[in-house]
């Protein structure tokens, strides 16, 4: 790599983060500080594109010191990497303090603030950033104890105090307002960073460049050439030990509210004028309120829900929903969801939009299938079922973009075939795919919030859930049962069948 492209690869964005920021991380002995926040920092700081003054005070009750704490980071980091370069490891466990501190004792949050006063006197910090990775029920309580307690009054170069906060977002429109109501009387909007994992992934991040950078789709990105828009997050395990959670969120909050209708969101968005944070939120904003406005009449006829059944594989009982860890055995929640919606503008008009998401389904995949309209030449019209063009955006397990189109078949008599285009991200020789949240712990210590969810989005977003819900209840509509690491139920398939249609993600 020449060094030009080699700073490109380690700061593509020439984003600046600032010598001496702080970061302090509840939750720091959780699952997801081992899982994710700490192995994010590891590659940051593999990539050396962290400053070389910064700290990050990790807390939780359950290790006596610092040395455990370490040790304990260390094994799950080897845990997860296999192999861990110990001169990396060593780099950044000398920026890691532990702080024992539990969030129901008021004498810990004065002695957290004094430990912080006292890094001030010694030196200039220049951000400090609060990460609530813990349950949802502390976010208010901790926010609010970080005022009364005076953490937010700790000198500050920047004097830009950021929380950080982890998903769920509330878990109905109500709940999220009374959390917000909260966090905005002590954190200004431009400093909360509402996490969703799904907008740090590569092709999330590729999205706006895919539709806005190229002519042949930008010119194409509306219902006069798109017949059909499918998003699909489709997972093959079960709920594993989130169980207690799960149960109580369903496919629609952990899947629908958040990751789905923010794909959508950036697929179905107005061109923004510029790549602003704010400017790109507001445009995805405008499709938030669509739906939430969404007319739900037919929604018996737009919707599939579904739970996920036992079934024997390769001679092995898969569990089925209800048997699992933490399930109610009554549980009516869906674990499968399909739905066909419309956004009345002017750009999507009639345009059909199906979203799937499941659990325990026969593969784990994520795309965004966009297939343009059958309006071929009338001269080739004789030729019966000529594919539509599609372009296939892959999320995950690969990342990538193919395009199908059609050719003629060598030595026909021009006879019509669909072939191929195919990139794939994922597969080139040195590309190792950053980590989710590698890119988001980067941006928010930057106060770059374009990776993160507003307010409005997250207001919208809810109040189309609540709507879909309610409706959902009063309609009684049916849970299908879906045998374990099938494709869902059948009717999932009916709902695109009927109208001439059909997934785009069935092998
Ligand atoms: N895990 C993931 O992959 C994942 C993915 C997406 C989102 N999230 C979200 O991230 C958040 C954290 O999830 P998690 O899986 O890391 O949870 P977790 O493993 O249960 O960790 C909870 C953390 O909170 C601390 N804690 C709990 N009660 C405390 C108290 N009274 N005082 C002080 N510390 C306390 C725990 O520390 P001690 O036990 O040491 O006190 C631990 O560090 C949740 O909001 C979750 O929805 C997690």
């Amino acid at each position: 790599m020449n060094e030009t492209l080699d700073k490109l690869y380690k700061n593509p964005d020439n984003k600046n983060i600032e010598e001496n920021f702080q970061f302090i991380l509840f939750g720091g002995t959780g699952d997801l500080a081992h899982n994710k926040i700490i192995p994010a920092f590891y590659n940051l700081a593999a990539k050396d594109i962290l400053p070389n003054q910064y700290t990050i005070i990790a807390t939780g009750r359950r290790y006596d010191n610092k040395k455990e704490y370490l040790d304990a980071l260390y094994n799950s980091l080897v845990n997860k990497k296999g192999k861990v370069d110990n001169r990396i490891w060593q780099l950044l466990a000398d920026h890691i303090d532990y702080f024992q501190l539990s969030f129901k004792d008021d004498n810990d949050f004065k002695r957290l603030k004094n430990n912080l006063e006292n890094k001030a006197k010694k030196e200039k910090v220049s951000d400090r950033i609060f990460y609530l990775a813990t349950a949802p029920n502390f976010f208010a309580e901790i926010a609010k104890k970080l005022k009364s307690f005076g953490l937010l009054d700790v000198a500050l170069e920047n004097n830009k105090a950021r929380l950080v906060i982890e998903k769920p977002f509330g878990h109905d429109f109500k709940s999220a307002k009374k959390l917000n109501d909260t966090l905005t009387n002590i954190f200004s909007e431009k400093n909360i960073f509402r996490i969703d994992h799904y907008l740090g992934k590569e092709m999330i991040q590729n999205i706006m460049v895919i539709r806005l950078s190229n002519p042949i789709f930008r010119a194409l990105w509306n219902k006069d050439h798109i017949d059909n828009i499918q998003i699909y997050l489709n997972e093959s395990e079960g709920v594993k030990d989130r169980g207690k959670y799960y149960d109580d969120a369903g496919v629609i909050k952990d899947m629908f509210q958040n990751h789905i209708l923010q794909v959508l969101s950036l697929i179905a968005m107005e061109e923004p004028e510029n790549l602003t944070a704010k400017e790109i939120s507001d445009k995805k904003v405008e499709v938030f309120k669509e739906l939430a406005d969404n007319d739900l009449s037919n929604i018996d006829r737009h919707i599939v829900r579904g739970q996920y059944d036992s079934e024997q594989v390769d001679g092995e009982k898969i569990n089925s929903y209800q048997e699992e860890k933490g399930i109610d055995p009554q549980s009516k929640t869906a674990t499968f969801l399909a739905l066909k919606l419309f956004l009345n503008n002017e750009r999507w008009q009639g345009v059909p939009i199906y979203l799937k998401s499941g659990k325990r389904l026969n593969k784990k995949e994520a795309a965004i299938a966009v297939e343009f309209k059958d309006d071929f030449h009338s001269a080739y019209l004789d030729q019966k079922n000529i594919d539509n063009n599609l372009l296939l955006i892959k999320i995950q397990p690969e990342e990538g973009v193919s395009l199908r189109f059609n050719t003629r078949k060598p030595a026909s008599n021009n006879k019509i075939i669909p072939v191929e285009m195919e990139f794939c991200q994922s597969c080139q020789q040195f590309f190792n795919s950053p980590e989710n949240y590698e890119g988001l712990i980067y941006d928010m210590i930057a106060g770059d919030k374009t990776l993160f969810t507003s307010w409005e989005e997250v207001c919208y977003s809810w109040k189309f859930i609540d709507k879909i819900q309610a409706k959902c209840e009063e309609e009684n509509i049916t849970l299908h049962k879906y045998p374990a690491l099938s494709q869902g139920p059948d009717a999932a398939d009916k709902l695109l069948e009927t109208d001439g249609r059909s997934w785009l993600d069935k092998d």
